[in-house]
C-alpha cells in the first residue's frame, strides 16, 4: 500500500505514525481487551488519555495555568454562535476583523444575536491581505475583538497578533494552530476545529482565560455555556472520545518531533519553497500579498484555467491528491499542515515544474 500525499484543507492528512499507533491499539487498548472508543469516558482508562492529552498540549503551546483547555464537539462553526452568547453582554457590541470566508461566517452568526462592529475588512482588496494594525478601528467598549488568524480558503494569514489593549482578543486558529509556537497570553480565547492540524473531525479545541469564564451568563443552556463545560472538564455529556484519543496521539507525535519550534522550521521551509516555485514561474500565480501569506494553505491558479482538470488528473495519478481549490474561488489549493511531509511538498513542486514545461 502507498499512502498518497493528501493536500486536503480538512479533514486533512494525519501523521502516519499516529495512524499506525491507532491501528495497533484498535482492538485492544493497552491490554484492556477493548478499543478506547468502546470505553466509558468516565472510566480511569479514558480519563488518563484525556489528562495526558491536556498535559502534552499545555507543554507544546506553553499554556499558562490561568487558562482552561476544553475538548468539545460542534466544530469551529458552533463557536461562531457560542462566543457572542457567552461573552457579549446585553446591549454590548463586539469587534470583528473580516479577512475572508470564515470571518464572514463568524460575524454573520454574531449579527443574528446582537450588535457587531466591522473593525476592518479587506473585502475591497478581494481578501488578498490581512489589515495592518493601523487600519483597525477598535472600540474600547467592545466585548471582544474576533479575528481568523489564518483564512483557510483564501490562504491569508496574519503576520502579527492584533493589539487590542484591554479588550479581550479571540482567535479562530482552526487552520494554523500547532503550526508554530504562539504567545497564548496575548489571547482571551483561542479555538480551532480539529480536522486540520489536531486530529479527526468531531473535536473542537478551546483555550479560554479564566476571567472570561466569569462572563458566561447562567441563563444559557448548560451545553452552550463555556463555564459549565469547563467546570465539568469537557464531560458535561459524552465527549468525542475517539477523536480526542487520536488528538492525544498527534500531540505526542509533535512532542517527539521536537515541539512547535521544530515544526515551525519545517513548515516555514515547506511554504517558502512552494511560494518560490509559484513566484518564479509565469505559469502559476498566488494572489496573496507578501506578509499575509499562509504557511498552511497555499492557493494558486494556472495560467489557463482550461488546464485545471488535466493538472488535477495528472497530479492524482502521481499520488498528489485533493489539490482542487475551494468551490468559491476555483484554481488549486495545497494545504500543507504539520502531517504533510516535506517530501510531499517536494513531489508537488517537481510535478508543477514538469507540468508547466509541458504546457507552456
Ligand atoms: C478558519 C476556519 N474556521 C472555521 C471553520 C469551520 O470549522 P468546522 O467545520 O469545524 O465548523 C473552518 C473549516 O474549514 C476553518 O477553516
Amino acid at each position: 500500500m502507498t499512502r498518497a500525499y493528501n493536500f486536503s484543507a480538512g479533514p486533512a492528512m494525519l501523521p502516519q505514525p499516529v495512524l499506525e499507533k491507532a491501528r495497533a491499539e484498535i482492538l485492544d487498548w493497552q491490554g484492556s481487551g477493548m478499543s478506547i472508543m468502546e470505553m466509558s469516558h468516565r472510566g480511569k482508562e479514558f480519563i488518563s488519555v484525556a489528562q495526558k492529552s491536556e498535559q502534552v498540549l499545555r507543554e507544546l503551546l506553553s499554556i499558562p495555568d490561568n487558562y482552561k483547555v476544553l475538548f468539545l464537539q460542534g466544530g469551529a462553526s458552533t463557536q461562531f454562535a457560542l462566543l457572542p452568547m457567552n461573552f457579549r453582554a446585553e446591549g454590548q457590541s463586539a469587534d470583528y476583523i473580516v479577512t475572508g470566508a470564515w470571518s464572514k461566517k463568524a460575524i454573520a452568526e454574531a449579527k443574528r444575536l446582537g450588535d457587531v462592529n466591522v473593525a476592518a475588512t479587506t473585502e475591497q482588496s478581494k481578501f488578498t491581505r490581512a489589515p495592518k494594525q493601523s487600519e483597525l478601528t477598535l472600540s474600547t467598549s467592545a466585548a471582544y475583538v474576533h479575528y481568523v488568524s489564518n483564512e483557510t480558503i483564501g490562504g491569508v494569514e496574519f503576520g502579527y497578533i492584533p493589539d487590542t489593549g484591554e479588550v479581550p482578543l479571540i482567535a479562530d486558529m482552526s487552520s494554523t494552530i500547532l503550526s508554530r509556537p504562539i504567545d497564548v497570553k496575548r489571547f482571551a480565547v483561542i479555538y480551532a476545529g480539529a480536522q486540520k492540524n489536531i486530529g479527526p473531525a468531531g473535536l473542537t479545541l478551546l483555550i479560554i482565560r479564566d476571567d472570561m469564564l466569569q462572563k458566561c451568563p447562567d441563563s444559557l443552556p448548560s451545553m452552550f455555556n463555556y463555564k459549565s463545560l469547563a467546570d465539568s472538564d469537557s464531560m458535561l455529556n459524552t465527549p468525542p472520545t475517539y477523536s480526542w484519543y487520536l488528538a492525544s496521539l498527534v500531540f505526542e507525535w509533535l512532542a517527539q518531533k521536537g515541539g512547535l519550534s521544530a515544526m515551525a522550521d519545517v513548515n516555514k521551509r515547506k511554504a517558502e519553497k512552494l511560494y518560490q516555485t509559484i513566484d518564479t514561474s509565469d505559469f502559476y500565480k498566488n494572489p496573496v500579498e507578501l506578509g499575509s501569506r499562509s504557511w498552511m494553505n497555499i492557493p494558486f491558479t494556472l495560467k489557463d484555467s482550461k488546464l485545471d482538470a488535466e493538472f488535477l488528473q495528472q497530479a492524482t495519478q502521481k499520488g498528489l491528491k485533493t489539490l482542487k481549490g475551494h468551490r468559491s474561488v476555483g484554481g488549486m489549493r495545497a494545504s500543507i499542515y504539520n502531517a504533510m511531509p516535506e517530501s510531499g511538498v517536494d513531489a508537488l513542486i517537481e510535478f508543477m515544474q514538469e507540468f508547466a514545461v509541458r504546457n507552456s
